[in-house]
């Protein structure tokens, strides 16, 4: 039988690939312009690294995470997020001593064993900032015109931005109490999920997606009305820097994420290109996480994208071609001599820097055009037994199918001020 790979993972093919390294350069960048340096951390973690951070009782701890025995009988968990382990790198290496402030990004490949569907993968990938050592509010800001900044820079339109607070934790057990008042009459009606949580962490039952837990949720007292003002303050000063950088946000008052060390601003970008699975991007603060996996204080911000998700909007968007995965320079050669003197001429050309590639496979010279357009190579050097004999190549622009002669003297200079133009 022949193997295949494991349902909800992915291969990255080499017609798909250049897209990928296309929006790993574009993030990486946008995030130099903003001052956020990389950090990698291992795939895998701890077990109580996640079960601490993020919280026993959500669904990535709960039921997602690949946890498995090692050996000696640790037990340890490939990474289902990245926040955690960044901020177990910052504690461990102790970089809050290099400097008060520490902006870091990400690029990693994550593991969640969720079922499978459009953009729902149980190997998918993340980019993302975290910000580590300040409460300061312009960080949440910050943070969210990163992400925009990205998906603007590679020209993704229409999308959401939600934002909501979670406040302070003085904040959420008013919060707390008020929502167990309101749910506890109806609490038999709820999933039996949301009947779990409802001791242990009540707040994720507003994040239920069950239709009739959301109805039974509609008319749940708001975060905002239980808020101290020092947490007021701050979701006032984030989203008057969203308004004054022109960001355009809707505030849901439900909106509290699966994750449960946020603090202060959550918040979500989502498309309308992507189904069910609609959210492109997820952050907040979360200032207590530190203490929870065993640091000292340390208040953060930060945001997650995944990868795969922007990609498929990029796909609705149709841009998609503007990774730039053609072909400069593709080389027809007709006859063995031809054949055999576009081998030095390609060494050439591609020492130019431009990407160069040329027949191999004796094909005629209707298959090769179609190998040319195939790769959108943008210029077409035909070299046959005449132009061999005239020292001159045939040359196609590809984009408005112009023919003319350049002797071979000349075709280097040609193509280094053809591409100059352009670019
Ligand atoms: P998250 O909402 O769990 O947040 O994930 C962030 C993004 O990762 C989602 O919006 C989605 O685009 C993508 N994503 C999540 N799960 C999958 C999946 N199974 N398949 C494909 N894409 C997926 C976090 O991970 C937090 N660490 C974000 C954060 C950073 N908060 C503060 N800093």
């Amino acid at each position: 039988m022949q193997l295949r790979r494991i349902k909800g993972t992915q291969d990255i093919l080499p017609s798909e690939v250049e897209i990928w390294q296309y929006v790993e350069q574009v993030i990486r960048e946008e995030m130099a312009v903003f001052n956020y340096r990389e950090c990698r951390t291992p795939i895998f973690e701890q077990t109580e690294l996640f079960a601490r951070g993020i919280g026993e009782d959500t669904d990535i701890v709960g039921k997602e995470m690949y946890t498995f025995l090692d050996r000696g009988k640790k037990s340890l968990t490939l990474k289902p997020e990245m926040t955690a382990p960044i901020m177990r790198a910052y504690l461990e290496n102790n970089l809050g001593t290099l400097s008060p402030l520490t902006k870091i990004f990400y690029i990693a490949p994550l593991f969640r064993q969720e079922n499978p569907q459009a953009g729902r993968l149980r190997q998918f990938h993340q980019f993302g900032a975290e910000v580590l050592g300040s409460d300061a509010p312009a960080l949440d800001a910050e943070v969210i015109l990163l992400a925009l900044q990205i998906y603007k820079k590679i020209g993704i339109k229409d999308l959401n931005l939600v934002l909501n607070t979670v406040g302070d934790p003085e904040s959420r057990t008013n919060y707390r109490k008020l929502l167990q008042d309101y749910i506890r009459p109806k609490l038999k009606r709820y999933c039996k999920d949301c009947q779990a949580r409802f001791e242990t962490n009540p707040l994720r039952i507003l994040d239920c997606k069950v239709a009739s837990c959301r109805e039974l949720n509609a008319g749940a007292p708001r975060m905002s009305d239980s808020l101290t003002p020092a947490a007021t303050e701050h979701f006032e000063t984030v989203t008057k820097i969203l308004k004054d950088s022109n960001a355009t946000f809707s505030l849901n008052p439900y909106l509290v994420r699966g994750l449960d060390y946020y603090t202060h601003t959550v918040f979500e970008i989502t498309s309308r290109h992507l189904g069910a699975q609609d959210a492109i991007c997820g952050g907040g603060r979360y200032d207590l996480l530190a203490e929870q996996i065993g640091g000292n204080p340390t208040p953060a911000v930060g945001f997650a994208s995944g990868i795969e998700r922007l990609l498929m909007v990029m796909e609705a968007q149709e841009l998609s071609a503007a990774s730039g995965n053609a072909l400069d320079v593709y080389l027809c050669a007709l006859g063995d001599h031809a054949a055999g003197a576009v081998i030095p001429w390609t060494q050439r050309i591609r020492a130019l820097g431009l990407r160069t590639d040329r027949d191999y496979l004796g094909r005629s010279m209707k298959a090769q055009m179609r190998e040319a357009n195939r790769q959108k190579a943008k210029i077409v050097l035909i070299l046959g037994e005449n132009e061999l004999k005239e020292k001159e190549f045939s040359v196609k622009d590809m984009e408005n199918s112009s023919q003319q002669l350049i002797p071979f003297t000349d075709i280097e200079s040609f193509l280094i001020k053809f591409f100059n133009r352009r670019s």
